[in-house]
């Protein structure tokens, strides 16, 4: 069946994002290919979700929804804005540093690998087998796909990136490599996540990976719970019970050196600030960077 399965996590992330790109002060944070690509997609999702694209254009509509959403879980909204600003920044600089490729971990829908490969960006997005079908469906649909991306269907709790990534000709583990994952290591039990970091790292000698990461512990327990049920909510499961430190050491133990930080309180004060919103980001929200050492 069409849309059977999918990672609602990552729809309602494009949902959202979709929703607050309506907003004039946001808008002009990103460009109107990224902007439209969010407008098909939400048409695209299956009609339980879709309706969101006619709805999110009213105001009203559109006021109910962020209030709502502030007062279960202050800054989810704003942290959505954070982590696609940033992460596309970094995949900018990455490859105005010499980056060839760029790896996406748990890719969901979001817009990087279609963006970036239409201007010859090699791409490899990873998500499950059921996502990468509709992944590609709705970019065949919307005339996005090329040959600089390349979509892997693979479970990362199941099999190994490296059989999956290694068996695609257009990829070279010796090339200058970013890794994106975003909203990804969070979904992963501390086994799997443990043994993707040390296979990327044996994998990749030439690596930068930029990574999102929730310090739940940060949270009271009123929205710790809300962050949680609303993920169980739509089936899925928040699997790493990791703090930002436990993080920080995995990273570590696995070989990597985290050399940039990005806070929640940092990324208020920079983006949220200058562009005139007056809308918290999620405490305990971080963005980090990491090169393999
Ligand atoms: C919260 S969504 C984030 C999507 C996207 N990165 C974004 O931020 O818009 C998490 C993504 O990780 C994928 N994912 C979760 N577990 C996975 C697994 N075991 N193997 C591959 N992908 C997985 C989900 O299918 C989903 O697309």
């Amino acid at each position: 069946m069409k849309h059977k399965g999918i990672s609602n996590t990552a729809a309602y992330i494009a949902i959202k994002f979709y929703g607050l790109n309506l907003d004039p002060r946001i808008r002009p944070l990103f460009s109107e290919d990224l902007v439209h690509y969010y407008e098909n997609l939400v048409q695209y999702l299956p009609s339980s979700l879709s309706w969101y694209h006619k709805t999110l254009v009213k105001p009203f509509w559109r006021k109910l929804f962020i209030s709502t959403e502030e007062l279960l879980l202050p800054g989810d909204l704003m942290h959505i804005i954070c982590r696609k600003y940033y992460l596309q920044k970094a995949t900018e600089n990455a490859l105005a540093e010499g980056v060839k490729q760029v790896v996406i971990l748990g890719s969901g829908f979001d817009h990087t690998g279609a963006l970036f490969s239409k201007n010859g960006v090699r791409t490899f997005e990873i998500d499950t087998p059921v996502m990468i079908q509709e992944k590609k469906a709705f970019l065949t649909q919307n005339n996005l796909m090329s040959q600089d991306l390349h979509l892997c269907p693979l479970d990362v709790n199941k099999n190994t990136l490296s059989e999956t990534l290694t068996e695609i000709r257009e990829f070279d583990p010796n090339k200058k490599t970013l890794v994106l994952a975003e909203g990804f290591f969070d979904y992963i039990p501390l086994k799997s996540a443990r043994n993707i970091l040390k296979e990327l790292n044996s994998l990749l000698p030439d690596m930068t990976l930029s990574s999102t990461f929730f310090s739940l512990n940060e949270l009271n327990f009123f929205y710790r719970t809300s962050f949680t049920w609303g993920v169980a909510m739509v089936g899925e499961a928040i699997k790493l019970p990791l703090s930002l430190n436990g993080f920080l050491d995995l990273l570590s133990d696995t070989g990597y050196r985290t050399d940039a930080v990005q806070s929640y309180h940092d990324m208020q004060e920079d983006l949220i600030k200058s562009a005139g919103l007056e809308l918290p980001v999620l405490k305990g929200f971080y963005i980090l960077r990491a090169v393999n050492l």
